[in-house]
């Protein structure tokens, strides 16, 4: 007998939140009644630390998901496994979205890993939105650093907070 899954997390790094994680989390939310928006501690990709503290990052994906009408995805730091934070909250998949084949062989890893640690933890894939395929943290962050225009790219909280930021 298998049980429905009816709650999932939607994790990530969120250095900070972006347009296209806000698409993943609204399909995520589409398919499942409860959403949990899991930020990872994380040191930061390449060992380099984040631009934003845990805190901040946690803070400006909750503002950001309550102006876009997702008030009721929760979210929360995590540190650790993402296995053990799954079960410590109850959720049976982690939904992530696929930009390109890159981001398959990366997520693709990550899932048998995930499967390794805990084959009862589901892994989900949504395609990314079309207009979303080029975005990232990374990218989000270099131009914001160099000044340019990030609007259309990320949510107006997270815009101001990278203008204070650079
Ligand atoms: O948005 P990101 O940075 O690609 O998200 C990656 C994240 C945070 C989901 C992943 O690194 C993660 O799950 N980190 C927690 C540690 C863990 O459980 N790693 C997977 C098994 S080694």
């Amino acid at each position: 007998m298998c049980k429905t899954i009816d709650h999932v997390l939607v994790p990530g790094t969120f250095d900070p939140i972006t347009c296209g994680h806000i698409d993943v989390v609204r399909r995520a939310r589409r398919i499942c009644p409860k959403v949990t928006v899991a930020v990872a501690e994380s040191l930061g990709k390449n060992g380099v630390g984040t631009t934003f503290s845990l805190d901040e990052r946690v803070e400006l994906a909750r503002s950001a998901l309550e102006a876009e009408g997702l008030a009721d995805v929760e979210v929360r730091p995590f540190t650790g496994l993402l296995v053990d934070f799954a079960r410590e909250v109850g959720a049976g998949a982690v939904v992530k979205g696929l930009r390109a084949m890159t981001d398959f062989e990366y997520e693709l890893q990550q899932a048998d890993l995930n499967y390794k640690l805990d084959p009862g933890l589901e892994s989900i894939f949504v395609m990314s939105s079309p207009q979303y395929g080029y975005l990232s943290s990374s990218v989000v962050r270099q131009i914001a650093s160099f000044g340019g225009d990030v609007s259309g790219l990320v949510p107006q909280n997270v815009a101001s907070a990278l203008k204070d930021r650079f």
